[in-house]
């Protein structure tokens, strides 16, 4: 095979998109045979091609047309001099045919009369390493492949550690190649004692060496003679009889909610895949993060519905009383919840060309979560060869390390040895959208814990008491243009006469300074507003009447908001003017120029405006001039007794 060049094209997208593969599940029977995931790794002249190529071939599962097209590809692109070259059973794709490579994880599903099997089939330069770590998490072994005139290499070792990292027990060290080094016993024996000692330090419970020729079919299907002093399986009959974990089923339920699903006014469904254990009709349920409860009424299928289902499945659900839930949420038993935190320890695999930046803004897919993440520390780095514990303030392509990540709000998980689905992530540019790392969650930041509230002398309450008023927050919301700022700076002027301590935090000028590096994308809104919030937060803490004016467009923005501060110390303040009025006013030009597509992503035209439903004081922006809306906030705010 041809060379690799570092320069081709990978589409790192197709690893982020791999997050779907459980469902693929479905397609298999899982009914009447068990079935076997197993990943495959080694380098990209190891065979690995011929290898799965020789498992479909051999057990009779190449259908004559398929064949007849394989024949001829052999001879316009093959490696084996016109001979049938099966790695090209498996390299399917044109591209890769051309490259001579194979650069994306790809799933294969075949079965023997004993088992089923998926294969997740990735690439072997070390570049790839990136696809290899996504899509091993869900695999039950893994196959990796030696080269046994080359014996253990960097590589060999640093999936092994992967392998390891990823939770996979059981490996089958596949030594290829064995025609070419005639055979030999002593040869076999001697990279399984160099595997042996090197694997002692990994978290591997099971290693069974094979000696194969993939291109010859030597223990592949059928026992080699001509290794006769080899007295194990061929590797088909060990995948066909080894023990199948069955982790996920045990586990407890984790049912990451996808999407909500509503045809009509009657039906209101949750639907996902079960990421853990199982859900029956009237178990008791919890939403995460929100903590509601409620039981489980109906679960839909397809083809009708069930009374349990269990992980791997994906369904609709419906619940016995009408609670908030979108679409990153998790639904568990009330007995065994996951974790939640906004602080976390990980594992990371770092894919990308580009080196980590700590305290560069991110993002981190889990499951269907999204949040803003940075890296704020990298505690060590493991050195693939020795195994060992490195110092390392940053990550390089293909390093693997131990890292703490601050994320812009909590998300739900487990860590990754208790259950690989939710305890997996992944880091994404946020420009780009490329994979940057994949991440195994450890748990929640431990130094997080050690980090305690300090107790000042001069408190909110005694600065408050020093400005004689009673701080608080009044978060202005409501589309460009509805009036916010202006209404928001008035009642700044009236408030200051009448000697009060404020200060207004403007959406416009805040994006000056703190949030200049923020765009108008949903993820950047929903970090836009936390910091604002935060901001309003330390001022309402130093005693300040503040008002915050900012579109802040999302319901769960505001309610991250709002959750900030006691009780009574926030005040939402929608200001309802009609787009149509707003866009008329057009004061800064910008609806103009959204609607001519020179801005993208702007509120109320391309992008969503979510109505607030329990404002505690809403405005008519249209209705009334601003000066009668200034004094109705004033005669609210008297009648309450905030000011
Ligand atoms: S928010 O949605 O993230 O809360 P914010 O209040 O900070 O928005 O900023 C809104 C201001 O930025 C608007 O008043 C408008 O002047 C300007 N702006 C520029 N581009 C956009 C856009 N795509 N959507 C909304 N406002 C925009």
């Amino acid at each position: 095979m041809a060379d690799l060049n570092d320069n081709n094209p990978i589409d790192t997208d197709k690893a982020a998109k791999e997050e779907l593969v459980p469902s693929k599940l479905d397609q298999v029977d899982l009914s009447q045979k068990s079935v076997l995931s197993f990943l495959t790794c080694g380098s990209v002249d190891d065979g690995k091609s011929t290898l799965i190529g020789r498992l479909l071939y051999d057990s009779h599962l190449v259908a004559e047309d398929q064949l007849a097209s394989l024949k001829k590809d052999s001879k316009a692109h093959g490696t084996q001099h016109g001979e049938i070259d099966l790695a090209l059973l498996v390299d399917g794709l044109q591209a890769e045919r051309e490259q001579g490579i194979t650069i994306d994880v790809a799933y294969r599903y075949f079965s023997t009369l004993k088992r089923k099997f998926i294969v997740a089939d990735t690439p072997g330069h070390e570049q790839y390493t990136r696809n290899m770590a996504t899509g091993a998490s869900t695999c039950d072994i893994a196959v990796i492949l030696v080269d046994a005139r080359k014996g253990i290499i960097t590589q060999t070792k640093r999936h092994s550690c992967i392998v390891s990292m990823l939770g996979i027990k059981t490996v089958v060290l596949a030594i290829n190649k064995m025609d070419l080094v005639e055979y030999g016993e002593d040869k076999f024996n001697s990279i399984v004692a160099d595997y042996i000692e090197f694997a002692d330090k990994l978290d591997i419970e099971q290693i069974h060496p094979i000696p194969i020729s993939a291109l010859n079919g030597e223990n592949v299907t059928t026992q080699s003679d001509k290794m006769s002093w080899y007295e194990g399986p061929a590797l088909l009959a060990f995948l066909e009889e080894c023990e199948v974990p069955n982790t996920s089923v045990n586990s407890p339920l984790r049912y990451p909610v996808q999407w909500v699903n509503r045809p009509d006014l009657n039906f209101r469904g949750f639907s996902g895949t079960l990421a853990g254990g199982e859900l029956s009709v009237g178990d008791d349920i919890v939403v995460l993060p929100s903590g509601k409860e409620a039981s489980i009424k109906q679960v839909v299928t397809q083809d009708g519905e069930l009374k349990t289902a269990i992980a791997g499945q994906s369904v609709t659900i419906t619940l016995s009383d009408e609670i908030d839930i979108s679409r990153g949420d998790v639904i568990a038993h009330k007995t065994d919840r996951p974790e939640i935190a906004q602080q976390i320890e990980a594992s990371l695999i770092w894919m990308s060309e580009d080196d980590l930046q700590i305290g560069r803004a991110y993002q981190l897919k889990a499951g269907h979560q999204t949040v803003i993440a940075t890296v704020s520390r990298v505690d060590h780095k493991i050195d693939v060869n020795t195994l060992n514990k490195e110092d390392a303030d940053q990550l390089s392509t293909n390093d693997v390390g131990v890292c703490e990540l601050q994320l812009s709000r909590p998300i739900v998980f487990d860590a990754y040895e208790k259950n690989t689905e939710t305890g997996n992530f992944i880091l994404v540019d946020r420009l780009t959208n490329a994979t940057l790392a994949a991440g195994l969650i450890k748990g929640a930041d431990r130094r997080a814990d050690n980090v305690h509230w300090q107790h000042m002398t001069v408190d909110k309450a005694t600065r408050a008491r020093q400005k004689g008023q009673k701080p608080c927050c009044l978060w202005f919301t409501g589309l460009s243009g509805s009036g916010k700022s202006t209404i928001a700076n008035m009642l700044e002027n009236k408030l200051h006469l009448g000697g009060q301590h404020t200060y207004l935090l403007d959406g416009d000028n805040v994006r000056h300074g703190l949030n200049r590096d923020l765009s108008f994308s949903d993820d950047d809104r929903t970090e836009n507003i936390r910091r604002v919030a935060e901001a309003a937060k330390l001022m309402v803490d130093a005693g300040l009447i503040v008002m915050v004016s900012f579109i802040s467009p999302f319901k769960a923005d505001r309610r991250l908001a709002r959750s900030l501060f006691d009780d009574d110390e926030f005040i939402e303040i929608f200001v309802d003017t009609p787009l149509d009025v707003c866009e008329q006013r057009d004061i800064k030009g910008l609806y103009a120029k959204a609607r001519a597509g020179e801005i993208k992503n702007f509120t109320g035209i391309d992008s969503a405006y979510e109505e607030p439903e329990a404002a505690e004081i809403v405005l008519k922006g249209a209705e009334q001039p601003v000066e009668d809306l200034v004094d109705e906030v004033v005669s609210i705010l008297r009648g309450e007794h905030i000011i």
